[in-house]
This record gives structure tokens, C-alpha cells and sequence, in this order.
């Protein structure tokens, strides 16, 4: 499998987000972060204006939704044709009925670990999980600086995934840029979530293109 790019819309103009979507009409998905000022400190978007986006782009939405109440909020990203909806460990009560109706609603269900949450005590939940996203900063806000100390914690989600324990799809969030992207490719991540690396680029198709190129060299076998 190729790499994922998924360039996060939290860095782009929220007034032409339909022109935001074209601008990287060759990404794989579009990342899409819902936040509620309670569960982080900011406050993004909703459920109206992902319905919306729906509509103005093809590119599958990856929402990552940064809420309290993701057992109340979750599905409707689903049913509002999102492809994949990802809830935060720390804010869900009932994990496994999240993915089963998350699923049921049509889409792929994700789960996201907080850089303090181990991922040693979510395995077996994961078994019933699509994606996983590995924060690699602390959520709540584009344009801050990748932890490198997160990287043990994909290698272990790769390895669990290549000795058949898991069959999620490792993604990484946070901090992703043309240098950091390496690390990650190489801890074994197969999407990588990048906001400002892409839209403060003057083109940011053409860094979506070269951040996929620098993740596949650096893959795990790849050279
Ligand atoms: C942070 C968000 C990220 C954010 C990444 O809470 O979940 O998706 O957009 O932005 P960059 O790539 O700028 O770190
Ligand atoms: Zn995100």
C-alpha cells in the first residue's frame, strides 16, 4: 500500500474551504478536525459544514473529532457520508459499541490516543477499530512542533499490526512536515495527517505529492 496523505483543513481558509479541497485535489483524504472547546481548548466545526464539504469535494473526510461526547456526535459524521470517523480514547464511554455504530452508519471507524495514553491498554479494543490515530502533539491546535518521543508508539502499532494482532491502519497526527514525515515513514505509519506543512506551501498539491514521496522512501523496507 501506498502512503496516505490527508492534509488537515484546520490550516486552511475556512471562508473557501470548497477551493481548499480542490487545491489538494490529488490528497487521499481530507482531515477534517472537530473540536468543542471542552475536550481541547479550541473550537473549529461541526457536523453542518461537514455535511456541506461532502458535497463540494470527492476526497474520502477523515474526521477526527477532538468532543467530549463522541458517543452522542459520532454517528452523524457517518451518516453525513464522512469515510472515516475517529473518536478520541480518553472522551469515549463505550469504545466498542462506538465502532460498531460507526460502522454500521457506513463509515470506517477510528480510534486516537492522546500522546499520554498507552497504547498497551487499547489492544484489544483496537480489534474492533479501522484506523488508529497516534497524536503526535498534544491536541487541540495546527502548527505545533512533532514529538519525536511518539515514535515507539507506532513502531508497536506496526508491529502489532504485521504479526496479525491488529488490522488497523496507523495514522499520525501533529507536527507532520518534510523533514519529521521520514520519522514516521520509518516508525511505520501508513497515513500521515499534515495541516500547515501543506496549506502554508505555496502549492500545497505539490506538497501533498512531495510528502508522499518522501514517506514512501523512507518506509520500512523500502530501502
Ligand atoms: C491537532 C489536529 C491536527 C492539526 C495538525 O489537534 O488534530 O490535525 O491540524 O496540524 P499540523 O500539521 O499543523 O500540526
Ligand atoms: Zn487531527
Amino acid at each position: 500500500m501506498k502512503p496516505l496523505i490527508a492534509p488537515s483543513i484546520l490550516s486552511a481558509d475556512f471562508a473557501h474551504l470548497a477551493d481548499e479541497a480542490k487545491a489538494v485535489a490529488g490528497a487521499d483524504w481530507l482531515h477534517v478536525d472537530v473540536m468543542d472547546n471542552h475536550f481541547v481548548p479550541n473550537l473549529t466545526l461541526g457536523l453542518p459544514i461537514v455535511q456541506s464539504l461532502r458535497k463540494a469535494t470527492d476526497i474520502p473526510l477523515d474526521c477526527h473529532l477532538m468532543i467530549e461526547d463522541p458517543d452522542r456526535w459520532a454517528v452523524g459524521y457517518a451518516e453525513a457520508g464522512a469515510y472515516n470517523v475517529t473518536v478520541h480514547a480518553e472522551a469515549v464511554a463505550d469504545p466498542i459499541a462506538m465502532a460498531a455504530n460507526i460502522r454500521a452508519a457506513g463509515a470506517k471507524a477510528g480510534l486516537s490516543l492522546k500522546p499520554g495514553t498507552a497504547l498497551d491498554d487499547w489492544v484489544d479494543v483496537l480489534r474492533h477499530y479501522d484506523t488508529l490515530l497516534i497524536m503526535t502533539v498534544e491536541p487541540g491546535f495546527g502548527g505545533q512542533a512533532f514529538m519525536a518521543d511518539m515514535m515507539p508508539k507506532v513502531r508497536r502499532a506496526r508491529n502489532l499490526v504485521d504479526t496479525g494482532h491488529l488490522t488497523v491502519l496507523v495514522e499520525v497526527d501533529g507536527g507532520i512536515n518534510a523533514e519529521t514525515i521520514e520519522q514516521a515513514a520509518e516508525a511505520g505509519a501508513d497515513c500521515f495527517v499534515a495541516g500547515s506543512a501543506v496549506y502554508s506551501a505555496e502549492d500545497p498539491g505539490a506538497a501533498v505529492a512531495a510528502l508522499r514521496a518522501t514517506a514512501a522512501a523512507h518506509r520500512p523496507g523500502s530501502g
